[in-house]
């Protein structure tokens, strides 16, 4: 296989395992008007300072970099919360100018997407993901520290309306909080035409408070909803490189995703590779190492640079996230500020 560090070879970012990622995350900001507890403290975390962050006019260069030069297909807008980027829409609309055009979606927690959804479909974004983990404003309040309920559920319905198509919804469940509702969840979802995904909480919290034996599993999960909906699997031919493990609702055609992260990794299928809002490459949510763009770009290389150092921090991609490793360590920063 040739060494990517040469800066030789194909246009692709493949690492040593042979897989090539094809998919990018790209985080927008750490910042977020909610403070979900298995993601985020109360108060406390460091904010990134604006001269740390990409400019809008950086994020496009290396967007098109990754989709010219490098292969990406599928480009994630993420966060902390990326509807807080003033320039979002701006982004969104200049990555629809690039040829190939990628296939363009957003990770929210839906708060002001009710503003926002039509300009963004209008600016070429495809799809969304809503983060919502429960039908009850109360509970809402005691999980994210705010209350802010109703703007998530505008904001799906405005996403709807926008014909931004999958509106996927993504929710994790914590014993005692929600762990009871994912049948109320996946009726609901059926009834908004909502593609609903159960993502296993993972050991990305700041507090570093995760617990293995405190997480509710994907068997868990499947269990509670087959109490009420007849679930038949797609089988892993369907599930190709998605995270999610899918299953027919009812016969369908309505579906519910499982993304069991922690309990069935599908690290040996990943095709992600994933930008920091200040500019890091990371290979994986749990990376300990990172590669630093943000500096190559300022110190003024030419895009060949850039893409030859995007593969050469790939091709050091591990093979797993190492969450059964007994010498498991947390990544040093939270998912809010790696991008989800
Ligand atoms: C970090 S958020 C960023 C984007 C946006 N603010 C949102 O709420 O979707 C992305 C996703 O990560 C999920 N998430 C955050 N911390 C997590 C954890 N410890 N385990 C599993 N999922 C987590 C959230 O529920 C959300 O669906």
């Amino acid at each position: 296989m040739h060494n990517p560090a040469s800066g030789e070879g194909t246009q692709v970012l493949i690492d040593t395992f042979g897989r090539v990622a094809t998919d990018l995350r790209v985080s927008l900001t750490d910042r977020c008007n909610l403070r979900c507890t298995y993601c985020m403290p109360e108060e406390g975390l460091q904010w990134l300072g604006k001269p740390d962050l990409l400019t809008d006019d950086e994020i496009v260069r290396l967007v098109r970099i990754a989709v010219t030069d490098l292969g990406i297909t599928e480009v994630r807008f993420t966060g902390g919360e990326p509807l807080l980027r003033p320039g979002l829409v701006g982004i969104v609309e200049q990555c629809a100018q690039l040829a190939p055009r990628p296939r363009m979606s957003l990770t929210t927690n839906g708060i002001g997407l009710k503003r926002t959804a039509a300009a963004l479909k209008s600016a070429g974004l495809d799809r969304v993901n809503v983060s919502l983990d429960t039908l009850r404003p109360d509970v809402f309040k005691t999980l994210t520290r705010r209350d802010r309920h109703r703007d998530v559920i505008e904001g799906l319905e405005a996403a709807r309306d926008a014909g931004l198509t999958p509106v996927k919804v993504n929710t994790v469940l914590m014993p005692g909080l929600n762990a009871d509702e994912a049948p109320d969840l996946l009726a609901w979802a059926v009834e908004n035409a909502y593609e609903l995904r159960f993502i296993e909480q993972m050991p990305l919290d700041a507090q570093h408070g995760w617990k293995r034996d405190g997480m509710i599993t994907a068997g868990d999960i499947l269990e509670s909803l087959r109490t009420r909906f007849t679930l038949t699997d797609e089988g892993d031919g369907e599930r190709g490189s998605a995270p999610a493990e899918r299953w027919l609702v009812d016969g369908g055609p309505h579906r519910v995703g499982v993304i069991a992260s922690v309990t069935r990794p599908f690290c040996g299928a990943c095709d992600r590779t994933r930008l920091t809002a200040d500019g890091q490459v990371r290979t994986c949510l749990f990376a300990r190492e990172e590669s630093d763009l943000r500096a190559a770009l300022r110190s003024g290389v030419d895009d060949e640079e850039i893409a030859r150092l995007w593969k050469v921090a790939m091709w050091g991609k591990k093979a797993g996230s190492g969450l059964d490793d007994p010498s498991f360590l947390q990544p040093d920063r939270p998912m809010s500020a790696i991008g989800g």
